[in-house]
């Protein structure tokens, strides 16, 4: 993806409350389609609030592996945070307000978390994004998340905000239909991707992660799923 790569190196604005890093400028968006952005380095300003909150948040609800309905072990181990959970077992998919595991309502979402979602989501195009859900997935090696489509959602005229952060990966963007042709789409630390609107219910997913370690995050990456899930 050259596109990818050269937004990448382009350098951006000056900003007053940003030292090191600021977001990059609307034109370094890479289209994905009518209303799916990769937004490079988006999320590279709030890296420094967004891993103490989520240490934070992983030892009230720890992470998990999950299993699916038809009993596969999820590789990917997940939490959550925000008024809705996303959970999985043998009975099926769906969205808790209380973590199963210890019965409690999940952690509050960190405002930063909410924050970043909301300025992610209003730069491609969806202004008044209020994300009720974070689901927090954390990647081993080896880890991957097969081909689906985020549908346990009420509402489909939100869009999906997720925020890449250590390890790199390779997303894959496809189409309507399971079968449908798939871009990969190289993310590293602090990307961002949006997908809304008539993007909105793209299948997508993630190959096995390379064991490439990150100088903050070791052999671990993580990604923040925001959604309105009520
Ligand atoms: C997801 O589809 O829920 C996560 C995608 C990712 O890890 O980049
Ligand atoms: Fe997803």
């Amino acid at each position: 993806m050259n596109s990818t790569t050269s937004s990448r190196n382009s350098s951006s604005g000056g900003s007053a409350t940003l030292s090191l890093f600021d977001a990059p400028p609307r034109e370094a968006l890479e289209r994905l389609g009518p209303g799916a952005f990769v937004l490079p380095g988006f999320a590279l300003p709030f890296v420094d609030a967004l891993l103490p909150a989520i240490e934070g948040l992983a030892e009230r609800a720890p992470f998990r592996h999950l299993v699916t309905p038809g009993g596969f072990t999820m590789s990917v181990a997940l939490t959550n945070c925000g008024a809705l959970g996303w959970t999985s077992d043998r009975r099926g998919y769906r969205y808790s307000a209380t973590d199963p595991d210890s019965g409690k309502p999940w952690p509050a979402m960190p405002e930063p978390f909410t924050r970043l979602a909301r300025e992610a989501a209003s730069t491609a195009g969806f202004d008044g994004f209020a994300p009720d859900a974070c689901l927090v997935n954390r990647y081993a090696p080896g880890a991957r998340l097969s081909l689906h489509q985020d549908k346990d959602e009420h509402d489909y005229g939100a869009p999906i905000v997720s925020v890449s952060l250590g390890m790199p990966a390779v997303f894959l963007f496809g189409g309507h239909a399971r079968g449908d042709k798939t871009v990969r789409v190289p993310l590293v630390h602090g990307d961002v991707v949006v997908w809304g609107g008539e993007d909105r219910l793209r299948y997508h997913g993630v190959l096995p992660l390379k064991d490439e370690p990150h100088p903050l995050l070791g052999a671990t990456r993580i990604n923040l799923t925001f959604r309105k899930a009520g």
